[in-house]
Order: C-alpha cells, then structure tokens, then sequence
C-alpha cells in the first residue's frame, strides 16, 4: 500500500493510542502460564502482539480477542500443550526471543519460524543463555530462524548480559520460571523493567537491586485483570509531529510513563519541547498520563551512551526532529539500530537523501545538521514500521506531497496510526 501525506497546517485535538506493545506480550505470555482467567484491557492492536497470542493459542491457550480486550484461560506453570505446527513469530522479535525462553524448558519440542525481516535477526543473544541453562537450540547459521527448540528441564544461571537487551533479560527470566532455585540477571545497563513488573503482579517473587535481578523458580502464577497503558513508542511520532509543526497543541491520553521508558520524555524537554504530563496515574506497577505536546523551536542534541540504548527505537523519528531542530542531531554508541527490523542507520538516511535532507552515516549512529527542509519525495518503509511513521511525520512539514511505500508495515505495531494521524492533522 502507498500512503500520502501532505504538508499540515497543525495537529490538534485528542488522541488514544493503541497499547503498549512491550507489555502487551508479557501480559499475554504471563496470563497464558498463570491459574485462571485474565482480562487484559487496551491489548496492542499491532500485528507483533496478535503473533504472540497466536503462538500461545497454538500452545493450547485458551484466548478471546473483543476490541482491545483480551481474555486468556491460563493452563497454569506446566499447562502448555505440545502445538501441532510451527510457532509463527512473524515480524516480531519480542515474540520470538520471549516465547524461547518459556518455550526451552517445556517437556516437548517447538519450532519458532519468522518473516524474512526477522528470519535475518540474531538469535545466538538467547541460544547462549538458554544453552548455559542446558537448552537445546539449532538454529540457521547457528544464530538466525528458524528455532528449532527440543524441550527440556533447565538448570537455573547466574547470567550477565553482554548486550543491553531488555528481550534477552526477559528469554533468560522466563526460563528461569520453570527452574528450580534462583536465576539471577544481570544488566550492562538498566533496560525497560516491564518483565520485572509483570512477574510481581502475576505472583512471582522478583527483586531488583540496581542492576541485578533475582527471580525464585516455579512460583505458583495467578490471573489478573490489567490495564495496559498506551504506548509511549508509538505516542512519540505525534510527540514529534506536533512539536514541529507550527500551532499545534495536542493531548495523547493514557500514555505509559514507567521511568525505564521515559527517557524519551527527557530528551524532548532538554531539546526544547513543550510537553505536559496531566492526571498521573499508577496502576498495576506501570505509571501513565496524558500528555499535552505543542509547538515549540527545538535545539536538538546529541544521544549517545546509555541513552541511546533507551531511545533506541524512537531514533528513527527523532531523526526528522534533528533535521529541522537548531543545531542538529547526532546519534553515536546506536549500533544495535543495524540489527532493528532493518538496518535503520541505512533505511533512515535512505529516505531523509530521498527527502533532500543531508545526513551523515556512522558506523553506530548518524549525524544530521540542523535548519534543513523537508522536500516531498518516495520514500520506502522497507517492511519496517517504525520507518514509515517517522517518514510520515516528515511528510506532514514538506514542501509538496510524500508518498510512502509498503505504508503497510505500521500495522505492526500501530495499525490506527495513519488514520489518528489524519484525525489530528488539519490540511
Ligand atoms: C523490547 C526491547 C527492545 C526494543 C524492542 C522491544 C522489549 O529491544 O527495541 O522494540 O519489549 O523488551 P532489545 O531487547 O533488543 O533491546
């Protein structure tokens, strides 16, 4: 599908984005493994997330999709049933890398597929942890999917993570659910604690001292019945949109806040954003609110470090900001961007030489001066979802009509963007 976008003249208005993906599939995976009935409210529309509860009805999970909310029959710790084809992870490397680690230490045998996109993206990150826990993995190349998992008991680890890695952190957690005694994590860097969070609210003994996270085996998991907070990786492309198109003031309601994430909040405001966060709210472990963006002149900034590691999927929008901020973006210590959906270093800077932007390619970042206009172009979202909304963002402070190719791909994580987006945009 090709989508076009044209200039706006502002955003306003109020918006409810989808729910947040990262906690979607642990909410989905923990329910599935708990005693009882959940009901998880405001689930991810996004296709990453559907993959997941496809994957755990293939288990043998009851679950029942209304609107946003699903319902999952959980079959308890060891209620998994042996599926009677391949695991379909689809796009989805949070589906993959967390179904593994729950999937290793089960009593029968698995085989988790992808798409081409993800048929391409590391794996050897979890085969070794898994591995060290007694796991048998074969895997293309010895690091690529297709996962062909054997099914086994598992011995519990002490595990430091050599990548900054929240999907890693989660495989080994999960894994270590089934294992007697203690499996202790521990992070380069602290990544986004949703696991840790959901364990505790699901009935797991979890504690988290810096960081270090130690989880007692086989707990007995219960049903909840959750609110997911909106996605705050999603909410930043009208974070982004609405700060650089001139007049306009937006809400996004119910957006998730928990501090492992908000790092994109910080580095807006440093850079000169006008954003609000009204009615705070903290339910379940995981804080949200509504936040009011507007217009306002941005600086722009360097990322690098550990915040890159926490703003690395919001790079790629962040990355139109850069282009009509003051002084420009650079992005340094991102190389993990190369390992994304796509290469988003090379897909970026594809499309902003489309666009007319000038940029830059390092070998773990980029650098884009600043004071530049956008020039409506085709771009391609090369199947990457986060690609075609950010390039749709820069379509809205063009000059001339952007068309964006296999426009499509947002629905993996946010199938009502392009509709919000045209809700919100006034011509
Ligand atoms: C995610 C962790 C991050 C992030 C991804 C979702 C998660 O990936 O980029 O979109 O839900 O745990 P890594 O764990 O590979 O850093």
């Amino acid at each position: 599908m090709e989508k076009i976008i044209r200039s706006a003249a502002r955003l306003s208005g109020a918006v409810t984005l989808p729910g947040d993906k990262s906690i979607s599939h642990r909410y989905a995976i923990l329910s599935s493994l708990a005693e009882g009935t959940s009901r998880l409210a405001n689930y991810s529309s996004g296709a990453d997330c559907h993959s997941t509860l496809n994957c755990l009805r293939d288990l043998g999970v009851g679950i029942e999709a209304d609107g946003s909310t699903v319902t999952v029959h959980g079959k308890g710790l060891d209620g998994w049933t042996v599926p009677s084809r391949d695991l379909d992870a689809g796009n989805s490397g949070s589906a993959m890398r967390m179904l593994a680690g729950a999937l290793a230490p089960q009593p029968f045998a698995s085989r988790l597929v992808g798409d081409e996109s993800l048929s391409g993206r590391p794996m050897g990150r979890i085969i070794e942890p898994l591995t060290a826990m007694g796991a048998t993995i074969r895997a293309r190349d010895g690091r690529f999917p297709p996962l062909e998992i054997e099914g086994k008991p598992l011995q519990a680890i002490d595990y430091t993570l050599p990548v900054a890695s929240a999907q890693v952190k989660t495989c080994v957690l999960l894994a270590g659910l089934f294992c007697e005694g203690e499996t202790v994590v521990r992070e380069p860097i602290r990544t986004r604690d949703h696991t840790e969070v959901a364990l505790t609210q699901f009935g797991a003994y979890v504690t988290v001292n810096k960081r270090v996270i130690t989880l007692e085996g086989r707990p007995m998991l219960l049903a909840r019945d959750l609110l997911i907070p909106s996605d705050l990786s999603s909410a930043a492309f009208f974070l982004v949109a609405a700060s650089i198109v001139p007049g306009s003031s937006l809400l996004l309601r119910g957006v998730g806040l928990n501090p492992t994430r908000s790092a994109l909040l910080d580095f807006l405001l440093s850079a000169g954003a006008s954003i609000r966060i009204v009615n705070f709210e903290h339910t379940a472990g995981e804080p949200s609110g509504d936040l009011q963006v507007s217009y306002s002149a941005f600086q722009g900034g360097v990322i690098e470090g550990d915040v890159a590691a926490a703003l690395i999927d919001e790079i790629p929008v962040l990355a139109i900001l850069g282009a009509v901020s003051e002084h420009g973006l650079v992005v340094r210590d991102a190389k993990e961007l190369r390992v994304k959906e796509t290469d988003r270093i090379k897909t970026v800077l594809d499309n902003l030489r489309r666009m007319g932007v000038e940029a830059e390619e390092l070998p773990d970042g980029m650098k884009i001066p600043g004071k530049q206009q956008f020039r409506g172009a085709r771009v391609d979202s090369f199947g990457d979802h986060r690609i075609a909304m950010a390039f749709a963002v820069a379509g809205l402070v063009s000059d001339g009509e952007t068309v964006i190719e296999n426009a499509e791909a947002a629905s993996v994580s946010f199938p009502e963007f392009y509709d919000l987006l045209d809700q919100a945009s006034s011509a």
